[in-house]
Order: structure tokens, then sequence, then C-alpha cells
């Protein structure tokens, strides 16, 4: 225990000088505006170049050769191990639940359906940076007396532009004298977003694309709305372009620099010490460990996880369902069919896979994890420095584990909401209230700018 302490002690130390020195080094980091991550024939191309460079409607087919051959490979599967004697999800996704979501997908989801739901908005690529980006494009009819702002959505893992389908109708429609025009990008290497050739692209080489992503469309400021990944490429744009957000809402207004790891450290190792083995509950803390293996795995071997996902369609559903049953509400580990329907239906669930496998996008979404923990992207030291942008958090109960607001990071919090429901993937759980919110918060930043005579 003594010698326990003493690593600890040295924890605290190492750390918060770390922290003092990073939060004493002056200056944002300077990133090249227009790093080049595409391949290298690419960008000696010019005529291909200058092609994928313009802004190109584009349609998402499924051709009847993947449907058959994913029917094929879901068909084909082997015999799987049963689950434990009473248990639900505990374990992970549990075997048994499999053969009926198989069936689903294979005989009752109805493919022209799904493509057609995914093409339910205008959208578009176009080349940024070497990488060609899709994003979905809304521009709402805009009547006398009604304001339209634009508002970058932004996605996270696993999930994908399928997360605000049921959100953007929403959000697109004049409320209150207000109405979003919204950009809906696939992270790169999400879906239908190319993915980095090369190392380095973490969220912060991210939100340099998409801000250019946005400017080349015409916005030189605009909102941001982001969870899960969403939420620390939010926030590093908001950082990095403090004058070009003009808000951000964030279900998760977390950071993550040496002074917060310092805490969660401390935190898991005082629980430790209070919570004997025999007493182990499902608390807040063991939460935490219990449910971020997935991130040590996909920050340091992606490719050999991503492999596996890409290459298995029940391998990527069950990796995927097992995160949108347990991040939605922690007691769906306790249910047999770990609670999805409760939430979710099994549309939205395939509609999600379906963008995963048909790109084969699984191993460069993983990726961004080992981008993010990167030596070189942590001393970016990004999250260190505060952002004057205005900020809205919006908690949702039952998602994954408490996000604390950091306003040594967030200097100008706006308002949060506090719901007495939802999960992780709130914008597809609960459209309503989560568009309703998002409402609120640009209302609230507008009076925000008004007060203080900055912008729009
Ligand atoms: C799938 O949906 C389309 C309409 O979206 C319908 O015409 C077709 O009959 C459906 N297919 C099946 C197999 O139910
Ligand atoms: C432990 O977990 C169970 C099941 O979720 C719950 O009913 C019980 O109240 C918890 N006990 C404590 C002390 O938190």
């Amino acid at each position: 225990m003594a010698k326990l302490s003493m690593i600890w002690g040295l924890v605290l130390v190492v750390g918060a000088t770390a922290w003092v020195a990073n939060a004493q080094s002056s200056g944002l980091p300077q990133l090249d505006q227009n790093e080049w991550w595409g391949s290298q024939v690419l960008l000696k191309d010019s005529a291909t170049l200058q092609s994928r460079k313009t802004i190109k409607p584009f349609h998402v087919t499924f051709s009847q050769e993947m449907i058959d051959y994913l029917k094929r490979r879901i068909s084909n599967h082997r015999s799987y191990v049963p689950p434990l004697e009473g248990t639900a999800f505990e374990y992970g996704f549990n075997p048994d639940q499999i053969g009926t979501w198989a069936d689903y997908w294979v005989n009752e989801y109805n493919f022209t359906t799904g493509e057609s739901v995914l093409n339910q908005f205008p959208q578009y690529k176009t080349n940024v940076q070497g990488l060609d980006m899709h994003f979905i494009w809304v521009k709402p009819e805009v009547p006398d007396g009604v304001t339209s702002v634009p508002l970058l959505l932004l996605h996270g893992f696993p999930g994908s532009i399928r997360e605000f389908f049921e959100a953007i109708p929403l959000l697109t429609t004049p409320t209150n004298g207000l109405v979003f025009e919204v950009i809906v990008p696939s992270l790169p290497g999400y879906g239908f977003s190319d993915g980095a050739v090369r190392p380095g692209m973490g969220p912060a080489q991210i939100a340099v694309i998409l801000k250019n992503l946005m400017k080349k469309i015409g916005h030189q400021k605009f909102y941001i709305q982001g969870g899960d990944w969403g939420s620390v490429i939010g926030r590093a744009i908001a950082t990095l372009y403090q004058d070009d957000v003009l808000g951000f809402h964030s279900t998760a207004l977390t950071v993550f620099n040496s002074c917060a790891e310092i805490l969660n450290l401390l935190g898991g190792y005082i629980a430790t010490l209070q919570v004997e083995i025999h007493q182990y509950n499902r608390t807040a803390l063991t939460n935490i460990a219990e449910e971020t293996g997935y991130v040590h795995l996909q920050a340091t071997k992606p490719d050999s996880v991503g492999i596996s996902l890409s290459d298995s369609p029940i391998g990527l559903l069950t990796y995927v369902l097992e995160k949108f049953s347990t991040w939605t509400h922690p007691s769906n580990r306790l249910r047999q069919d770990g609670g999805l329907f409760n939430h979710f239906t099994r549309e939205q669930m395939i509609d999600n896979l379906m963008i995963y496998w048909m790109t084969n996008s699984m191993t460069t979404a993983m990726r961004l994890y080992a981008e993010y923990f990167s030596r070189a992207h942590r001393g970016l030291g990004l999250d260190e420095h505060p952002t004057k942008v205005p900020v809205w958090n919006i908690k949702a109960p039952n998602d994954l584990f408490p996000q604390p607001l950091n306003k040594m990071k967030f200097l100008n919090v706006v308002g949060v909401t506090v719901l007495n429901d939802g999960g992780h993937f709130l914008a597809l759980e609960l459209p309503e209230a989560f568009a309703a919110d998002v409402f609120k918060a640009v209302e609230a930043f507008k009076k925000f700018h008004a007060n203080r005579r900055t912008d729009l």
C-alpha cells in the first residue's frame, strides 16, 4: 500500500508539473492549414484533383452484388459459443441474441428502403486536403422573419451520420424565428469520407479539415453540435478557431488534459480502496473501467481489431450493438436482449451498420483512437488552452459515464440542460428533446453575442 501511495504521489507530482508547464506555454499549436492526408499520386495528378475538389452531389448505392455477398457472409456463420448460464449482456453481446439479428438483416431488413433512408437528404462529396469528404447539407426554406444559421453536426463512434436522421427534419423546420442550415459530415475515416493514408490525423487535424470544409461551402462562422468524437473534435475547432465558432452545444464538455487525468486516476484509486470486491456494484467509476476496454484496444491496435470486424458482419454487429446497448442505459447489461428495442428500431441499428460495412471503414474509424492518444497529438496540448466560445451542455443521465463540465476550459458556459432520460446516442434516441435543446442553446448563444456586440 505504501508503495502504491508513492507511485500515485509521483503520478500526481509529475502530472501537476506537466499541467502547469503546459498551461504556461503560450499560444495555440500551429497546425498546417493545408496538410495533405491523401495519396501522393492524387497530389501529382492535377486534373483528377481539380475534379475531386469540386462539390459534387453524392448518392448511396446498395449494389445487388454487395447485398448478395453480405447476406452470404451473414448466413455462413459458425455456431456461437453459448452464453454463460444466467447471463445477459454482462460479458458482452449475448450470443443467443445473434440469431434474430442475423435473420432480420438477411430476411427482413429492406435494402431498398435502407438505401433510400441513406439518400433522403441532399449529400455531397468534395476533396479537402487530399481526402474525399462526404457531407449531408440541408438548406432549409427560410420564410420572412426567420433567421437561418449554419450548424455543423458531428457524430461519434460507433455511430455515423445516421445518428442525426431523426433530428435533421426538426432542426431544419423554423421554430420561433430560427432555423438551421445543417452540415453533417461523415468524419474522415468514417463511412463515406476517406481516411488518412499516413499517421497523424487526430481530432486537431480533423478540426482543420472540417473548418476548411465549412469555409469551402461558404461558412466562415458557424455553430457546432457534437457528442462523443463530435465533442472532442468540436472542442478542438472551438479552441483553434475561437472567432469562427459562434457556439458549441454538446453532450460532453469534458476535457482530456493532465489535470483532468490526475483527477480520474485518483478517483479510480480511491474507488478501489473504498469498494471491496464482494461489494462490487456497478458504480460510475467501475463503469469506466468495465466499459472502456475498447478505447485501450482501439488506441493501441486498431488494425488488428478492425480486420476482424471488417471481415465479419456478425462480428461488426455484436461489437457495435453492445455499445448501443450499454451506453444507452447501464442496466441494459442485465436485459436478455440488451434493451436495444426500448430505445431504437432494428432498422436504425442496421442502417448504421450498413454504413460501416459497405464502406469497409471500421479500421479507419478505430484509428482515430490511436491518433488521439498518440504522443504527438497529446503534445499539442489543445485541451490545456481555454476557449471563449460560448457553450451549452446537455447531460443525459444514462450516458456511459458522468461527463463533468470543465469550466477552466470553457470560459463561457451559457447554459446546462439536465435531462431525466436518455443515454449516449441522444440525437438518435430522443430527437425531439435533442433538437429543442439545440434551438434553445443557439438562441442563448445569439443573445450572448448581442450583449457583447460580437457577431450575429
Ligand atoms: C421494400 O420497400 C419497398 C418500398 O420502399 C417496397 O416497394 C418493397 O416491396 C419492399 N420489399 C420487400 C421485400 O418488402
Ligand atoms: C447495486 O445494484 C443493484 C442493481 O443495479 C441495485 O438495485 C442496488 O440498489 C445497488 N446497490 C447499491 C448499494 O448501490
